[in-house]
């Protein structure tokens, strides 16, 4: 069927519009100004510019702020980039990782992932020494080890926790406990996290804080 000239006309606008915002929208990975690079994406915040700059809420080597910005160095990539998947999708929604995640494609999400998984892990030192348990709570043995794995080193189930920030932590469960973040497959984070009073939040995030990364040679 043939169309009068001035629809072929304005299908052409459209078709041009739409490639042209498909093109500004997300830069071919081909035409990376960052060179195919994780560590300049953690230096400079890719797309998003220099307030989306990883290391300034991470930390220059990944260790975190040792308040609500976890450690990354060292934990495993396919977390990591699982976590920049769910940020971007709103599955785990926080406002500034949400932009973060979303002005990098999913070619430089697994960039920055293996960057800092790479990283020898390492942590701002805990905040406070005040109530450390030295030994480990049974609770968490009977709840929690299974899946991280003894001293929070993480396995296969469940991500390292050991080393991360109280205050990180116990957002995560409060997050959980209130359906916010819903990002864990069989929602095995969800029902723990529902059980779980507020004391025992407190002291399960000061137990796994406290415990130090562990040694570099032990990274993945
Ligand atoms: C302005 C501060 C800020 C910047 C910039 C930032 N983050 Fe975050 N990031 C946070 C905070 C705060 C959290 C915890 C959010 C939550 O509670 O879910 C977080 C959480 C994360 C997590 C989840 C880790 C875990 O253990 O589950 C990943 C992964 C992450 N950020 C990666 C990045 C990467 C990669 C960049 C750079 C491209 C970046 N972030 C830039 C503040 C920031
Ligand atoms: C059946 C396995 C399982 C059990 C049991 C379990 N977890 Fe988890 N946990 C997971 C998985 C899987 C994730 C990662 C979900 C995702 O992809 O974001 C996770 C994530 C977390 C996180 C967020 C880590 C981060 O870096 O953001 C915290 C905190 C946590 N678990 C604490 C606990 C505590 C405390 C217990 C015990 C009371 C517990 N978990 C029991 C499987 C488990």
């Amino acid at each position: 069927m043939r169309r009068p000239p001035i629809v072929q006309k304005f299908a052409g606008l459209l078709m041009w519009l739409a490639l042209a915002t498909a093109c500004t929208d997300r830069m071919a990975p081909s035409d990376d100004r960052w060179g195919g690079s994780g560590e300049l994406i953690a230096m400079s915040g890719g797309e998003g510019g220099a307030r989306y700059a990883c290391v300034s809420c991470h930390g220059a080597r990944g260790e975190g702020n040792g308040f609500d910005a976890p450690r990354l160095a060292g934990l495993p990539a396919g977390y990591l980039q699982k976590q920049m998947e769910d940020y971007a999708a709103g599955l785990r929604p926080h406002e500034v990782m949400g932009d973060v995640a979303r002005f990098l494609d999913s070619h430089e999400r697994v960039q920055v992932a293996g960057y800092y998984a790479a990283l020898p892990p390492r942590a701002m030192p805990p905040a406070s020494r005040e109530a450390i348990a030295a030994a480990t709570p049974a609770l968490y043995v009977r709840a929690c080890q299974q899946c991280h794995g003894a001293d929070g080193a993480g396995t296969e189930l469940g991500p390292p926790l050991n080393a991360q920030p109280a205050f990180y932590l116990a957002q995560q469960l409060q997050d959980w406990q209130v359906a916010k973040r819903r990002n864990d497959g069989g929602h095995a984070m969800l029902k723990v996290a529902q059980q779980l009073k507020p004391g025992e939040v407190h002291q399960l995030s000061l137990y796994l804080a406290q415990i130090p990364p562990p040694p570099a040679s032990a990274a993945r």
